[in-house]
């Protein structure tokens, strides 16, 4: 998509169509995550970061986001994304302080979800959304932001 409408504010409600839309044409990963990251921080209420690790080498490296500065480099046994893109699931955190592990990119972030980015058996990196407010992920969140991820993959060339 080359042109939206910037009026106005996306919703949880129209977050979905507003990302296939986005997407819909476009193939290439990091011009999408851009997108992604700024419709996700756009949608979602009281979150402080939203973005991409990639992974690189048997390392998630940073990649688009909204947000503060954040960690570039993450190994896959650390952290709440580490563990995600080594389980290959979804972890949601409601108290990111009580995570054995947890790496503190913004120290105001107390909940967070991390949903890794599956295309077939391959691992290509996890989004990353993390909040100021304790146990801010419901699981309507958790379907929503993993339907998100799902789009993202399906967007890319086969
Ligand atoms: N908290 C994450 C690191 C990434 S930042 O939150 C952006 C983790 O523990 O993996």
């Amino acid at each position: 998509m080359t042109h939206q409408p910037a009026d106005q504010r996306v919703t949880p409600d129209d977050l979905l169509g507003t990302v296939e839309a986005i997407l819909a044409g476009e193939p290439d990963l990091i011009a999408n995550a851009a997108n992604v990251a700024a419709l996700l921080f756009e949608a979602l209420p009281r979150i402080n970061w939203a973005g991409f690790y990639f992974l690189r080498d048997d390392q998630l490296v940073l990649g688009p986001f909204q947000g503060r500065v954040a960690c570039t480099r993450i190994p896959l046994d650390k952290g709440v994304c580490g563990a995600a893109a080594s389980r290959r699931e979804t972890i949601v955190v409601a108290d990111v302080h009580a995570f054995p592990g947890h790496i503190a990119c913004d120290a105001a972030s107390a909940s967070e979800i991390v949903v890794p980015l599956i295309a077939g058996d391959r691992l290509i990196g996890v989004l990353d959304i993390d909040s100021p407010i304790r146990d801010r992920f419901t699981p309507q969140d958790r379907k929503l932001v993993e339907e998100v991820a799902a789009l993202l993959v399906r967007a890319l060339p086969a």
